[in-house]
């Protein structure tokens, strides 16, 4: 692996492969050795042009605790403001030197034109409506971690899934892994085609006592989302996760959120912050994932 722009085409083992490695990382993490000097050296830069939090941050930190050296691309004050393209910014990255790109774009081929622009690896940090594959693993990192295994759970996917590029990655990866996977929403924020095996739900009640995983997602507005409902509120009534609908799960099940939240939308506080949720051990496992994709593509660079 020299990028990690999808997760189409890795096997079951190459994916079981990544998450053991980046739960030992983890493992190491809570050990307190944060630092190595894997990749010193090595210049990691992150090249996000779009709004980032946890997935820029933890990438960058991933990167520090490998002893890179890394060098952040700030969109606001650069000249992508002054209409340079994608590609001319990224070679000029790769002029000023860089060993491996982390690429987050509108554009669904953002990650693969700096692949190709620069010869220099990439890895995706979330790329239009299409993949996301980091939040993917990382988030099967954290399922491996709280059931000891992933094949045989049952995940719903719930609310805007058609601009869900987490969504997008999961569909590639957690049937592979052999997670039976419900998409639940309003048909508006459906996909018209799913992967075989996958099972499509209109009604969340219905789905809830059936479920190990229930995965809630963000309406994305700035993505043109439309719910169908004339306000969030009634968004909400229907396909929000509040205490009610959280006490229809199993007792054993357990309650994830990419972030950012839209809190009293998809999700209620007190089921954001309850004993089920998994939302913060999934910000966690971030850094350790990132470190375990980063080494593994420089040192199939080298
Ligand atoms: C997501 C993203 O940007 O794709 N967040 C993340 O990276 N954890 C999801 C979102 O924007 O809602």
């Amino acid at each position: 692996m020299r990028d990690l722009i999808t997760l189409s085409g890795l096997s079951r083992s190459e994916l079981a492969s990544l998450i053991t490695l980046a739960s030992a990382r983890a493992d190491q993490l809570n050990h307190g050795r944060r630092h190595t000097d894997e990749l010193r050296g090595k210049v990691v830069t992150s090249l996000f042009l779009e709004a980032s939090t946890r997935t820029r941050l933890s990438f960058e930190q991933a990167a520090r605790f490998l002893g890179a050296d890394v060098m952040t691309f700030d969109p606001a004050t650069s000249s992508a403001q002054k209409g340079e393209s994608l590609e001319d910014t990224a070679r000029t990255l790769a002029a000023i030197g860089t060993d491996l790109f982390v690429v987050r774009h509108t554009r669904e081929d953002g990650p693969t034109a700096v692949a190709l622009a620069t010869g220099i690896p990439v890895v995706s940090g979330g790329a239009g409506r299409k993949e996301h594959p980091t939040q993917t693993l990382l988030d099967a990192v954290t399922l491996q971690r709280r059931f000891g295994g992933i094949a045989g759970l049952t995940m719903a996917i719930v609310g805007d899934v058609v601009n869900s590029r987490v969504a997008g990655s999961h569909l590639i990866a957690l049937p592979t892994l052999g997670v039976q996977v419900i998409l639940v929403g309003p048909k508006s924020l459906l996909p018209g085609e799913v992967p075989q095996g996958v099972r499509v739900s209109e009604d969340l009640d219905a789905v809830l006592p059936g479920l190990d995983v229930i995965y809630m997602l963000r309406i994305q507005k700035e993505r043109g989302a439309d719910t169908g409902f004339d306000t969030d509120g009634a968004y909400s009534e229907a396909y929000g996760l509040d205490a009610r609908r959280a006490a229809m799960l199993p007792s054993h099940a357990v309650v994830m959120h990419p972030g950012p939240m839209n809190r009293g939308v998809e999700i209620a506080d007190q089921v954001a912050d309850g004993p089920r949720s998994l939302i913060e051990e999934q910000v966690s496992m971030g850094v350790p994932t990132r470190m375990a994709v980063l080494a593994g593509c420089l040192e199939d660079a080298r």
